[in-house]
């Protein structure tokens, strides 16, 4: 069983619910407190000790991707880049990773979440799984903007994108671990009513084949990709510093 983590960021995506702030440049570049929000998923797995990460972004912004970060060694990781040409989805921009992961198992960040709590016990979590996928839950008042599970008992048993009766109050955060068999999970899949190839149904083939746990979030947590989430982010991460990230020292 492969031991080793490896961290993958999801940086595609038009970002329309943004637009005009998306007009010119990537919404992962915007500003969410005092770091362009892709810092934010970045840091949160370089504490975590994951250091190899994929990032994932569309043809029109690598280029302003790549000036922001680099190789990485400003943030302490190791960047490799791959481009996703057209928005399919989530699933689809994961799917780009297979070479990368090289059959280790890895830990999926969405670009636009932002959270207070270290990935440190969730990435521990899910090395003591024998193998599998795990989501991280939290409580939310809107679940219908979210992947939302649906329970029997403890259990996860359907996951289910944007539903307009949400059958729990949890969203599915865009935090998923997952081992290499992801990669024929998303292979098997079929563009959803919205043409993507959907993360909730990556999830819902491991619930189908019993192979998945979740954990919870404590922290708050919030998705930036609309012009609330963006500003309630802001809001949020407006004194977060991040220890591990050498230019926050002496703020
Ligand atoms: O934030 C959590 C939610 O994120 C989950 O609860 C949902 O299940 C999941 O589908 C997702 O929902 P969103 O509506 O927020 O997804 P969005 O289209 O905004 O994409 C989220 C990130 O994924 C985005 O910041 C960049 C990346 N992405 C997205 C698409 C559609 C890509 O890299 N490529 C893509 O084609």
């Amino acid at each position: 069983m492969h031991k080793l983590l490896k961290g993958v960021v999801l940086a595609g995506g038009t970002g329309s619910r943004l637009f005009p702030l998306t007009k010119v440049t990537n919404k992962h570049l915007l500003p969410v407190g005092r770091y362009p929000m892709i810092f934010h998923p970045l840091l949160r797995l370089q504490e975590a000790g994951i250091t190899q990460i994929a990032i994932v972004t569309s043809p029109e912004h690598m280029g302003d991707v790549v000036n922001l970060l680099g190789s990485g060694q400003e943030l302490g990781v190791d960047l490799t880049y791959r481009v996703q040409d057209e928005p399919g989805g989530i699933a689809q921009a994961l799917g780009l990773c297979e070479n990368f992961a090289g059959g280790d198992r890895l830990v999926t960040v969405l670009g636009d979440n932002i959270l207070a709590d270290s990935l440190a016990p969730h990435a521990a979590a899910y090395r003591a799984q024998d193998g599998g996928a795990r989501v991280l839950l939290k409580k939310v008042q809107d679940a219908e903007r979210y992947g939302v599970p649906r329970f029997e008992g403890d259990e996860i048993v359907e996951i289910i994108e944007k539903p307009a009766n949400p059958p729990s109050a949890f969203a599915v955060t865009g935090i998923y671990f997952y081992d290499a068999q992801v990669f024929d999970f998303i292979r098997q899949l079929s563009p959803s009513r919205r043409g993507e190839y959907e993360v909730s149904d990556v999830n819902s083939s491991y619930v189908r084949h019993s192979k998945l746990t979740y954990g919870i979030l404590d922290g708050w947590w919030g998705d930036a990709g609309t012009i609330d989430g963006w500003h309630e982010a802001n809001a949020l991460a407006r004194n977060l510093a991040y220890e591990s990230y050498p230019s926050t020292q002496g703020l």
